[in-house]
């Protein structure tokens, strides 16, 4: 069998070209370069995940190169050359029961370890475990730490080495809950509770991506979180910190616009009579490192034109507009420095 300079030209190209597109797509693999990875597991659980995802990889690199050659050899050997009749025939049992063994085999090779594993996460957390309340928002995440007295938003702390169990709900829609490196996806669904929990590694200084993977409307890809896994000293300080009332610090002029503003209508900050359950509780909202669920930094910027139409950053936002006529810059710019200093 003889091919064309030209043909043996057209595999090769065709050949490098799918190469280079499953090599480039596994350029990322760890660390800061995948923060949304789940082939990049940091904890116990993720492990978990990550070890059936790579069974199922290799069984499926198995079969991709055995159809590939298959391909090739028919496609070459058999193609017409203008000489040969194929030979007519009709069924063969020898390979038909063989083709539907072979792929029996392999289902029952990656659902035994599967079936497994969903038994051993679905286990009950062990009873230290730290207890953590998240409620799905259109479009925000709101953390509770029942035990610690504790209400944030969109940014939740973790002790490293200890294990960490999640009580899923929703106010609203279907959302839905995931860290790639730390756990699979779980739903939040409205009036069924669902549950996940594992055991973060190490303490980390940068935070782990946390994003809504259910579509539940306009800002669905704007409903974000951050996890942070902490050694126990820094856990304990930022708890302490969290369970108290907002700082004493608090600038009081900007805290008079937020009382008398339809601020408090939705959001909390203990210490104050503002008491609102609709909207992120800001109590420690100086403190956090990012706002609007995870979408952006808290500039005083963002945080001034977030106030003023925070459906500019987010389409479908909840929060009404604040117009001048309702909120001069004077006051805004008061505003911003108070949220600001809720640290
Ligand atoms: Cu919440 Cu998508």
């Amino acid at each position: 069998m003889r091919m064309p300079r030209g043909t043996w030209r057209q595999v090769a190209t065709l050949v490098g070209l799918s190469l280079l597109v499953s090599i480039l797509s596994g350029c990322a693999i760890s660390g800061a370069y995948a923060p949304m990875s789940s082939v990049a597991p940091a904890s116990d659980h993720a492990r978990e995940i990550n070890t059936l995802y790579r069974l199922v990889f290799y069984l499926a690199v198995i079969v991709f190169i055995g159809t590939m050659i298959a391909s090739l050899w028919f496609t070459l050997g058999f193609r017409d050359n203008g000489r040969r009749q194929a030979r007519q025939f009709h069924g063969n049992a020898r390979l038909e029961v063989l083709w539907t063994i072979i792929p029996v085999v392999i289902v029952i090779v990656m659902a035994v370890p599967t079936f497994d594993r969903i038994f051993a996460i679905a286990e009950p957390p062990p009873s230290d475990a730290i207890k953590i309340e998240v409620i799905g928002h259109q479009f925000w995440f709101e953390f509770r730490y029942p035990d610690l007295g504790i209400t944030t938003a969109n940014e939740v702390h973790v002790p490293a080495g200890r294990a960490a169990s999640f009580t899923l709900r929703s106010d609203d829609v279907i959302h839905s809950f995931w860290v790639p490196q730390l756990f699979g996806k779980v739903d939040l669904v409205p009036g069924h509770e669902n549950h996940v929990w594992f055991t973060p590694d190490a303490a980390r200084e940068e935070a782990y991506l946390g994003q809504c993977y259910e579509l539940c409307g306009l800002s669905h890809a704007n409903m974000r979180f951050r996890m942070f896994v902490d050694d126990t000293a820094k856990f304990d300080a930022w708890a302490k910190n969290e369970a108290a009332p907002r700082s004493p610090s608090a600038v009081a002029a900007g805290e008079a616009v937020f009382l008398r503003q339809a601020c408090i209508g939705c959001h909390t900050v203990q210490g104050t009579t503002a008491a609102g359950k609709v909207g992120p509780n800001l109590t420690h909202f100086g403190a956090r490192t990012t706002m609007g669920a995870g979408i952006m930094p808290p500039t005083a910027d963002n945080l001034a034109k977030w106030i003023r139409n925070s459906a500019d950053f987010k389409p479908g936002s909840l929060m009404p507009a604040q117009a001048t006529a309702t909120l001069n810059d004077q006051d805004l710019q008061a505003l911003v420095a108070y949220l600001q200093s809720l640290k």
